[in-house]
């Protein structure tokens, strides 16, 4: 028997480099109390090491920058929308696939088509734009993940699953009529990158056409999830990953995707879906309105808002991302951070997820009620002591002013992300991580909540401007 290394490396040599930028204490001291202690505010040459977002800051193969030089940019009928084309059908099955600058695109054109005021669109977690598309369109979302994923510390395999009985309860209670579509993000971002396991895809899917509700996935992270029902499901180890993604879609009347995550490229997105199997009025012909609404904002329907070479980009990431040796050790570098912070004593949440490690901060700073922020404050001091930028998850975003200025209403979790970028730190940078956030541990009780001084009516994280209590 040959030998069976145990360490994981990179599935990849670099062949181009970015420098990165150090900067001193007090350089990032001024740079945040001009950004408004809001770290989206501000410059990326002021980071050293940007865990902001998982999001089109992964690196291309040279794969994909051939594919850029083949990109045909031709307004109709460009080669390079077939090939996107085929690629997405080839491993979602679906019959129309209508390219998007981004996945909230996706979003607003299959929101602004399906849902009226009044409707509910069930999901395990929306993020924070797909909730904001369905309550534009005078919609409730209700997010119905399964119980013990509020539960930060407590190990699940499948921590994303939708709790099904909720699901048939809010059936039951608004009926299926005011029920447009059903949803479930792969993997569930706002709870932790934590998967949803194949029963569950197949358990959501079965009560969707028990009642004739169309159900999408919410695609993002389809590979992680993919890997994570390899890993941890039985009955799965021996599938590749690609013909898991095709189980998991097959059971899907569609979905939504931002090709920033798990298509490898820098900017994109697809709405792809087959032709509705129920005859309900409000499902008539949604293809070909899709198509409608993405000619009026996007573009045409082969290129949909983005160049002939991101189609291509696309093409190959979509390919590429499901390569074992790549999700092998893309799930073992998140977890690698991971365990370094468990081993440092700081509390996160449990099983590591695919594209990112979330510290919970309310377990870690207690003594900051949640009205002030302490997933905020430590991503400020995360920035302030080390560079790292990385994002919180918690009251900022999901969190509601009040009328009267009284403290809002905690959300469930306080949550930093340390979102890894795919195919871009190496583990130096991530061990560098990992000694920051312990030396500011240590000094946990010094740390000072925040108040926000302006705020924006809607996804207010993105601009809000805070001052330090
Ligand atoms: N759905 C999920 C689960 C997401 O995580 C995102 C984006 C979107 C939809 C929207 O896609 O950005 O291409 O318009 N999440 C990024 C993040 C921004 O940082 O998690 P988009």
């Amino acid at each position: 028997m040959p030998y069976q290394f145990k360490t994981i490396i990179e599935p990849f040599r670099i062949k181009t480099v970015e420098p990165i930028h150090f900067t001193t204490y007090e350089h990032r001291r001024q740079a945040l109390q001009e950004a408004g202690y809001n770290l989206f505010l501000l410059r990326s040459e002021d980071v050293l090491i940007d865990l902001l977002t998982d999001s089109g800051t992964g690196a291309m193969s040279s794969e994909q920058w051939a594919g850029m030089m083949r990109g045909d940019e031709s307004y109709a009928g460009a080669s390079s929308f077939y090939r996107f084309e085929a690629s997405v059908r080839s491993i979602t099955g679906f019959q129309h696939v209508i390219p998007t600058h981004q996945g909230r695109a996706a979003e607003r054109i299959l929101f602004g088509v399906l849902c009226q005021p009044g409707d509910v669109v069930p999901n395990n977690n929306h993020f924070d734009t797909t909730r904001a598309n369905v309550e534009y369109r005078k919609a409730e979302a209700r997010d119905l993940v399964i119980e013990e994923a509020h539960q930060p510390a407590l190990i699940l395999p499948f921590k994303g699953n939708m709790d099904v009985a909720a699901l048939e309860r809010t059936i039951a209670e608004v009926g299926p009529d005011r029920i447009p579509l059903v949803m479930l993000t792969v993997t569930n971002n706002a709870g932790g990158g934590q998967p949803v396991s194949m029963a569950n895809i197949r358990a959501v899917s079965e009560v969707c056409r028990r009642h004739g509700i169309l159900f999408f996935l919410d695609a993002c992270r389809f590979a992680e999830n993919a890997w994570f029902i390899k890993t941890r499901e039985p009955g799965y180890a021996d599938k590749s990953p690609a013909e898991i993604a095709r189980e998991m879609f097959s059971y899907a009347d569609g979905c939504t995707m931002s090709a920033k995550k798990d298509g490898l490229a820098n900017i994109g997105g697809f709405l792809a879906l087959n032709d509705p199997p129920y005859d309900r009025e409000r499902y008539r012909d949604l293809p070909q309105r899709c198509k409608n609404q993405l000619i009026l904002t996007e573009g045409f329907p082969t290129y949909g808002g983005l160049a002939g070479y991101d189609l291509e980009a696309i093409a190959v990431g979509l390919r590429e991302v499901l390569q074992e040796d790549y999700l092998r050790y893309r799930t073992r570098a998140t977890a690698y951070v991971g365990e370094k912070l468990l081993a440092a004593g700081v509390p996160i949440v449990q099983p590591p997820g695919g594209h990112a490690i979330y510290i919970d901060a309310r377990a870690m700073l207690p003594h900051i009620p949640p009205p002030q922020y302490p997933g905020q404050a430590l991503a400020v001091t995360m920035y302030l002591e080390a560079g790292i930028r990385s994002v919180e998850i918690g009251q900022v975003v999901f969190g509601r002013p009040t009328a009267d200025g009284s403290p809002e209403a905690p959300v469930p979790l306080d949550l930093v992300r340390l979102t890894i970028p795919r195919r871009v730190y190496t583990q130096s940078h991530m061990d560098y991580v990992a000694e920051a956030i312990e030396y500011i541990a240590n000094r946990r009780d010094q740390i000072r909540g925040l108040r926000i001084v302006w705020q924006a009516p809607v996804l207010r994280h993105f601009t809000a401007r805070f001052a330090p209590l």
